[in-house]
Order: structure tokens, then C-alpha cells, then sequence
């Protein structure tokens, strides 16, 4: 059965009736990794695989839902004290918090979800539900008054609030701004951004999901962006955008060699997406290839967010000849996007299975990547 009609059909079992289907995307990113709370540039776009929910207002003040993948039921209230107990509701929990807290109107709902966005894959199945309920609780409640980045900031403000990770804005972003065939470059210190036309001719974009998560908590990533923000005072500027590499070496001495390196990260990256968005426009798919093994690199060995399995994912795709090879989304495991000229594709595919499983025991997921729409209804 398709999504729709299980979360149709599950829906009427357990409250009746039907409610209203929503949906919003995961994402990938091409590059620009670990620069959104640094106020850089993202280059991410909305994918195929999406988190739906189908809700009804039940008049009541209580809010009911049922996920379908986890097979778990929570009820809760609105107010701050009703906090539910499962960490998967926390976010729709989260998400309610923030529309009240910024004046908006949120009354109880029961609502039914699933999705098909791989978990842990590094593809923010997370801030694909915060944004399919926060587009939800707009055209439900609140007659679509609350515009799209204040509906990508509910998403983030609940990651920050209720579930303890201090992320950027990059996946609620591209969550809700997703458009089909569309990437977006988005400017993360004046959130200007701009749709760039994605056809790729005689490439594909895959995913190779390691199926490996090495951290459990996220509090190597909020130690990341804490690493960042104390070179930032140390220049006295808001952000890292505001940096070269100049002033990075002026104060090298100042500074630990971790935090320095973690700047330099966010330094070169800031430029090599505004490369890699010059080198797209031109179809001049090396640069872009040779960008993405660049931001590897850098995540790998400066910003230390990877992992030994990823690692042998990047240097078996420049062993196959693969274009372009990276490490995507916030590290510690998850998969690698790749380009690859299309006629290397069943061989590449083919050598990622055989030799990690070889490797690792368990064989990648792979999936191809397609741009799609971001948060909507669902007709
Ligand atoms: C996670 C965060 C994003 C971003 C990426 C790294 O996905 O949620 O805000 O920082 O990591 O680019």
C-alpha cells in the first residue's frame, strides 16, 4: 500500500473519519556543510522521500497522534508542562510550543504519520516532521499568516528547545522551500536565497547511506558550532562568514590547533560553495566534483566529523573515477552524496555494496537522489 493510503486508512481505524494529508521532505545538500550557523552559504534542495501526516482538529485542547513507523501513541497537552515522554513526540510537542510562543493559534488534533525518509541517514527526517506539522498547525489554525522562514525557524527553535541539538537553519530551510528540480543557495546571514535549476545532463546525484550512526548524543555538533562561535568573539565579529583566512592565522596563536582548524574549515567551505553554484550554472560538473572531494577533506580531517566507513565511501568513489564524493549533513556517520556520470553508475553502485559489505558485514543503502517539493498539502 502507498504511504498515503496506509496513513488514510490508519487514520479512519483510530479516530474516524479522515483528517487533512500533509507533507514535507527530507533533504540533501550539495555543499556547504557546518556553514549555515556560521552564516554562510547552503546549497541543499527538498528529495522524494517524504514524512506525511493526516490531522484533524478534535476540539478539545488535547493533542493525539499515533506514529505508524514506530508503532507508538502519545497524548499530550499545550502548555509547557505537558511535555510528552517519548522523544519522537517531543518535536510535534516542540513544534506546537513555538506556534503559540510567537502568537499563533494551536488547538488540539489527533493526527496520524509516517514516513519514507531513512532515519539516521543524514537526511533530517527530523526537520522533514517539524516542518510537515509547522506547515500543518499554519493552514489548520492559523489561515497560512505565518510566512515559510518563520515556519522553518518553528522547526529549528523546537530542535533547539525540546530536543537539545542547536542546529542552523539549512534543513528546515530546504524542508520547507523545497522545489521539484530546484536547488537552493541559500545566504544564511541575510536569508537571501535563490532557486538554481538542477538537471545535471549525464549525471546522477546517489546517496550512499553507510547505515552507521557513531554518536548517540548530539553534543559533538553543538561542541562544532561552540568551536566556531569562540573564534568568531576572538575576532570579534558576529559569525565566521566575516573571517579569512588572514585573520584566522593572525590569531593562531591565541587559539587552540582544534579551533583553528575548525575555522579554517568554515572559511575555505564558505567559497567553495559560491564556486560550486558558478561551476553549476556553466555545467561545469568538475569543479563541482572536485569541490565536493575538497569539503570531504575538510570534514574529514579539520572539522573531524567523519567516521572510518565514510572515509572508505569517499576513497572508493575516487577510485571508481566517481566526480564528486562528500560526506553529507551533520557527520558521525550517515552516507555520502555522490556525482556520477551516469555510465559509471552500475559499476560504482556494484563496488560500494560489494567492498563495504566486505568490509563492514552490512551492505550500504544506496538511492538515487530527486529533487522534489518541500512542505504542502497533500491533495
Ligand atoms: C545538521 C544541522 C544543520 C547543518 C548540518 C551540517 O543537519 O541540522 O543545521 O548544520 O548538520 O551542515
Amino acid at each position: 500500500m502507498e504511504l498515503k493510503e496506509t496513513i488514510e486508512k490508519t487514520f479512519a481505524e483510530r479516530f474516524g473519519e479522515k483528517g487533512t494529508l500533509y507533507a514535507s521532505a527530507g533533504r540533501i545538500n550539495l555543499i556547504g556543510e557546518h556553514t549555515d550557523y556560521n552564516g554562510g552559504f547552503v546549497f541543499p534542495g527538498a528529495i522524494d522521500k517524504v514524512i506525511m501526516a493526516d490531522i484533524r482538529p478534535n476540539g478539545t485542547d488535547r493533542v493525539r497522534v499515533y506514529s505508524i513507523d514506530i508503532d507508538d501513541y502519545a497524548e499530550f497537552g499545550l502548555t509547557e508542562a505537558d511535555a510528552p515522554s517519548q522523544s519522537w513526540a517531543r518535536y510535534i510537542f516542540g513544534v506546537c510550543r513555538e506556534v503559540i510562543k510567537r502568537g499563533g493559534k494551536v488547538e488540539g488534533f489527533d493526527a496520524v504519520f509516517a514516513g519514507n525518509v531513512p532515519l539516521g541517514a543524514g537526511l533530517s527526517s527530523s526537520a522533514a516532521l517539524e516542518s510537515c506539522f509547522a506547515f500543518a498547525l499554519n493552514d489548520l489554525f492559523n489561515d497560512n499568516s505565518i510566512d515559510k522562514f518563520e515556519l522553518a525557524r518553528i522547526g529549528q527553535s523546537t530542535e533547539h528547545n525540546y530536543c537539545g541539538v542547536n542546529c542552523g537553519i539549512m534543513d528546515q530551510f530546504a524542508s520547507v522551500f523545497g522545489k521539484k528540480d530546484h536547488l537552493m543557495r541559500l545566504d544564511c546571514r541575510s536569508m537571501e536565497y535563490e532557486y538554481f535549476p538542477f538537471h545535471p545532463e549525464g549525471y546522477s546525484l546517489v546517496l550512499v547511506d553507510s547505515a552507521v550512526k557513531h554518536e548517540l548524543a548530539d553534543s559533538p555538533y553543538n561542541k562544532r558550532r561552540q568551536s566556531c562561535e569562540r573564534v568568531a568573539k576572538r575576532l570579534g565579529i558576529d559569525t565566521l562568514r566575516d573571517a579569512t583566512m588572514e585573520d584566522l592565522d593572525a590569531i593562531r596563536t591565541d587559539i587552540t590547533a582544534e579551533d583553528y582548524f575548525r575555522a579554517k574549515y568554515v572559511i575555505e567551505e564558505k567559497q567553495r560553495v559560491l564556486d560550486v553554484c558558478d561551476a553549476l550554472v556553466a555545467g561545469d560538473y568538475d569543479t563541482v566534483g572536485r569541490c565536493m572531494y575538497e569539503t570531504h577533506r575538510g570534514l574529514s580531517k579539520d572539522y573531524e566529523v567523519s567516521c572510518e566507513e565514510l572515509d572508505f565511501l569517499n576513497d572508493l568513489a575516487r577510485d571508481c573515477g566517481v566526480t564528486g564524493s562528500r560526506i553529507m549533513g551533520g557527520g558521525f556517520g550517515g552516507c555520502t552524496i555522490n556525482l556520477v556520470k551516469n555510465e559509471l553508475l552500475p559499476e560504482f553502485t556494484a563496488r560500494a555494496r560489494a567492498d563495504f559489505k566486505a568490509r563492514y558485514g552490512h551492505e550500504p543503502k544506496i538511492y538515487e537522489v530527486i529533487i522534489s517539493d518541500g512542505a504542502r498539502r497533500v491533495e
